[in-house]
């Protein structure tokens, strides 16, 4: 039976998230953990926002500000929040947020803030089950091996609804059904508001039920259904911070997975990789054990990545070898270039085509240009390397006077001597020598060999 008024009504969500979380043993909000490098509340807002919601309304109460920032950065102006200042349980939680919805003529789509992994699949097949049965409250359920600890739907005779009992307010013949509330409903929002003015805190734990809306629209004629999803693990919540190391994990994995069918890149070993769901990787790259790529980072075809890289937010070109126990973080790499190992690239450092970073050389906020080389021992800050120019073995750039960042420009073609130091702002000029142990205090012109301390010009190249 379908029901065209019914499917025509525009969606609100509601997002349960005011709660601590005592399981986690924290001191932050539950939904405030990450999981694959964004806080829980982020995906449940993620994965709500393609279906077009009036508003994502999240009820917030433990480090409000918080979970209401971490909403909005990833939906914007659709988030509202509402506050729960007492946790007086998921009715009470539903209840805070009567004045925006009682007199709205919509869905109102209930989920909770720690069921991270709900796809918007799901939710659309949800909301269409629930329009179609003309329903005034549907129930999203699961059947679970292990359903301690849930509420469990009760049917009678004709497997029809009757109502949701909590674990500990079942008997021993409840507790057998393994039909569980997986926290996730559908409520036409008058009904809902009108149910909830019933509900009472008469149970073991003394709070107001959401659970007990159902039977109340059930009671006062309202049709009450239930969509039985087939993936348990998509709607299962997380307590601990074991279930949520399980989830991170089970998250790489597939994101492991992925790039390895679907990408073609070479996985020495998948069990100990660390990559962002967001990372893209081209194919033939082969990425080594423990390595850890986090964020937007997006890195070319046939590169190698050696073990105890981090890559954060980068984007490296192709066939770029990143050698062990590299950190780069914010900064780009073009084809063809080399780092590490043991070397640090940061603040848009960028290595321009061919350029090579070797061993103990830190780059920040800095270009090497094509074919560019520091290979042992340097800092690079604030810095310009002309094309082909070679940075010995020890080099400084002494780019702050204790109040300012001062800027080095080095031209094309020139070679650095080891243990030079470059006192910035200073320039050195295309094809020119700097002898090993010089202080550059002075810009050096053009085609030039300077030496000492300070360095002074010695001869002219040319
Ligand atoms: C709830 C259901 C249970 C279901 C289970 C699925 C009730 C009474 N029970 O139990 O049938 O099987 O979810 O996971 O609803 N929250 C608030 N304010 C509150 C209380 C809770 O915002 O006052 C939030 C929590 O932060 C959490 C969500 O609501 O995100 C669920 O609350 P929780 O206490 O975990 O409910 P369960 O006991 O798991
Ligand atoms: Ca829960």
């Amino acid at each position: 039976m379908s029901n065209n008024t019914a499917s025509q009504k525009p969606v609100n969500v509601l997002v349960m998230a005011a709660g601590l979380g005592t399981r986690m043993k924290s001191n932050r909000a539950k939904v405030l953990h990450e999981l694959g490098g964004s806080p829980l509340i982020a995906h449940v807002v993620r994965a709500a926002q393609p279906l077009k919601p009036q508003a994502i309304i999240v009820i917030v109460g433990h480090q409000a500000e918080e979970v209401e920032r971490a909403a909005i950065a990833e939906a914007g102006e659709l988030v509202r929040s509402v506050m729960q200042a007492q946790q007086r349980g998921t009715g009470d939680a539903v209840e805070s947020a009567r004045s925006e919805l009682e007199n709205s003529d919509s869905l109102v789509l209930v989920l909770s803030g720690d069921v991270p992994l709900i796809k918007s699949e799901t939710l659309r097949k949800f909301i269409e089950y629930h329009n179609n049965a003309g329903a005034a409250c549907s129930i999203l359920s699961v059947r679970l091996e292990n359903p301690a600890g849930y509420g469990r739907i009760i049917r009678d005779a004709n497997e029809s609804f009757q109502k949701i009992v909590e674990h500990r307010d079942a008997t021993d013949e409840q507790r057998q059904v393994r039909e569980i509330n997986s926290g996730i409903y559908c409520f036409d929002a008058k009904e809902l508001y009108r149910a909830l003015r019933k509900v009472e805190p008469a149970n073991d734990q003394g709070e107001y039920y959401l659970t007990d809306v159902a039977e109340i629209i059930l009671a006062s004629g309202g049709i009450v259904s239930v969509f039985l999803h087939g993936d348990s693990r998509e709607v299962s919540g997380i307590n601990t911070r074991a279930e949520l190391a399980e989830f991170e994990n089970l998250m790489r994995r597939s994101a492991i997975r992925k790039l390895m069918i679907e990408d073609g890149v070479t996985f020495i070993d998948p069990s100990h990789a660390y990559i962002s769901a967001e990372a893209q990787i081209g194919r033939d790259t082969i990425i080594h054990p423990d390595v850890t790529i986090e964020g937007k980072t997006i890195i070319g075809e046939d590169c190698v990545i050696r073990s105890g890289a981090r890559i954060t937010n980068s984007r490296l070109g192709n066939n770029v070898v990143v050698k062990d126990h590299s950190v780069v973080v914010d900064s780009q790499i073009e084809s063809d270039c080399a780092v590490g190992p043991f070397a640090h690239l940061r603040m848009n450092a960028v290595l321009e085509e061919k350029a090579t970073v070797g061993n103990f050389v830190e780059v920040k906020k800095s270009r090497l240009k094509r074919g560019a080389k520091a290979m042992h021992l340097t800092y690079l800050g604030d810095a310009t390397i002309g094309e082909r120019t070679n940075i010995g073995a020890g080099t400084v750039t002494c780019n702050y006077d204790g109040k300012n960042k001062h800027e080095t420009i080095i031209e094309d073609d020139v070679k650095i001597g080891s243990d030079t130091m470059l006192v910035a702002p200073v320039r050195v000029g295309a094809r020119s020598m700097t002898g090993a142990g010089s202080v550059v205090t002075k810009d050096v012109p053009p085609d030039s060999l300077v030496a000492g301390v300070p360095a002074n010009v010695k001869k002219k190249l040319k």
